[in-house]
């Protein structure tokens, strides 16, 4: 494939890349033009220019469904940088560019002793897109350590921060994924991590891991190990098998709709979500559906857990997103819960 790069500014342009290395589906998909931006100075030079708007602008690729080729410009943001910037007396704070893999940044955090973000080990992706779906796992949200971030507002080729309160931070929800989808380039995120840790075991299966590993005395690296264990034990590794982690979220549904599902299906699953709301567990619905662990062939639900949809390897996208269509549909069909889905399609 003709490959030729062109220099803009300090940004460097490549025609015609398949974005295969790029999504943790391992789905091919061919960028027009790839601007790969390595700080931020680079990132305010590249919309100064007269460049148009990116068509997809990229971070670790784990929360992307590639269904098609991308004409005009992808925008791999790809800022490096972990910073101790300050300290308080119970807090250190910690800015970290967008590009940092998030596991990378973690991993780090536990060798200096910053606590926080112990139960949200390998979690595939880059620092930049967490705050975007605020990730979380094992009890655990992003948003208990943020602390503010740096974006680039490219309709006002402005740099702004924001607070906590700012990035309206909701489940796997946040302003980036809103109102300002595609308006705000995250270059940096700062965290305000602790210096003494607040353990968050009281996910079941975390302590019975704790156990099982013969831990007496929680450390940060104890923790983090049962989390990479039990993660490992029931999510496909993306270097080996493509996926995006969860394919749809956890839906929100009234406790009645609940209470009258149960007495169908006494098993389902779904925890308190406050007023009178219950979250149920998708991947419950979805097995009870008859998807766990279907295979098409290039692509399936994963056999572990039903939420995660899978790339065997040489699926197209729009194969994915067709099964995420079927599955859509049995699920209303049998729950009358319509699902919706985590993952970005493009
Ligand atoms: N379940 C089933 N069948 C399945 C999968 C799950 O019955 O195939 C049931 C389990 O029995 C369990 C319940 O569903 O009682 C919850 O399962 P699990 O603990 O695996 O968590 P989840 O709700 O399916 C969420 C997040 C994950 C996160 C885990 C752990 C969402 C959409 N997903 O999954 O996040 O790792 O909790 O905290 O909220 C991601 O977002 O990509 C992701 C992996």
């Amino acid at each position: 494939m003709n490959n030729p790069a062109s220099v803009l500014c300090s940004v460097e342009i490549q025609k015609h890349v398949d974005l295969k290395p790029f999504n943790t589906f391992g789905l091919s998909s061919i960028a027009e033009r790839l601007a790969r931006v390595g700080d931020a100075q680079s990132l305010e030079e590249y919309f100064s220019s007269g460049e148009p708007h990116p068509s997809l602008i990229l971070g670790g690729g784990s929360n992307l469904l590639l269904t098609k080729d991308i004409p005009g410009t992808v925008l791999k943001i790809e800022i490096p940088g972990i910073q101790l910037m300050d300290e308080s007396e119970d807090a250190f704070f910690v800015k970290v560019g967008a590009g940092v893999v998030w596991h990378e940044f973690v991993l780090k955090a536990i060798e200096n002793g910053w606590a926080g973000i112990e139960n949200l080990s390998l979690i595939p992706g880059n620092v930049g897109t967490a705050p975007m779906q605020n990730i979380g796992a094992y009890g655990v949200e992003i948003k208990s350590v943020f602390h503010s971030l740096d974006a680039f507002l490219t309709e006002d080729k402005t740099w702004a921060s924001f607070s906590l309160e700012e990035c309206q931070f909701g489940y796997r929800e946040s302003i980036f994924k809103r109102a300002l989808r595609n308006k705000a380039i995250i270059s940096s995120v700062t965290f305000r991590l602790k210096k003494t840790p607040a353990f968050n075991t009281s996910y079941g299966a975390i302590e019975q891991e704790l156990e099982k590993m013969g831990v007496r005395d929680l450390t940060l690296k104890s923790v983090s190990d049962a989390v990479i264990s039990i993660r490992q034990s029931k999510l496909p590794d993306p270097k080996k098998i493509g996926n995006s982690g969860s394919f749809f979220k956890n839906p929100v549904i009234d406790q009645v709709h609940f209470e009258s599902l149960k007495s169908t299906f006494p098993e389902i699953v779904g925890y308190p979500a406050g007023d009178r709301k219950v979250k149920v567990a998708a991947g419950w619905l979805i097995e009870h559906a008859g998807f766990k662990g279907k295979s098409y062939g290039t692509y399936g639900v994963h056999d572990r857990q039903a939420l995660v949809l899978v790339n065997h390897g040489g699926a197209l996208g729009s194969d994915i997103y067709n099964l995420s269509e079927e599955i859509i549909q049995a699920v209303f069909g049998m729950y009358q819960i319509p699902l919706e889905r985590e993952v970005n399609i493009i």
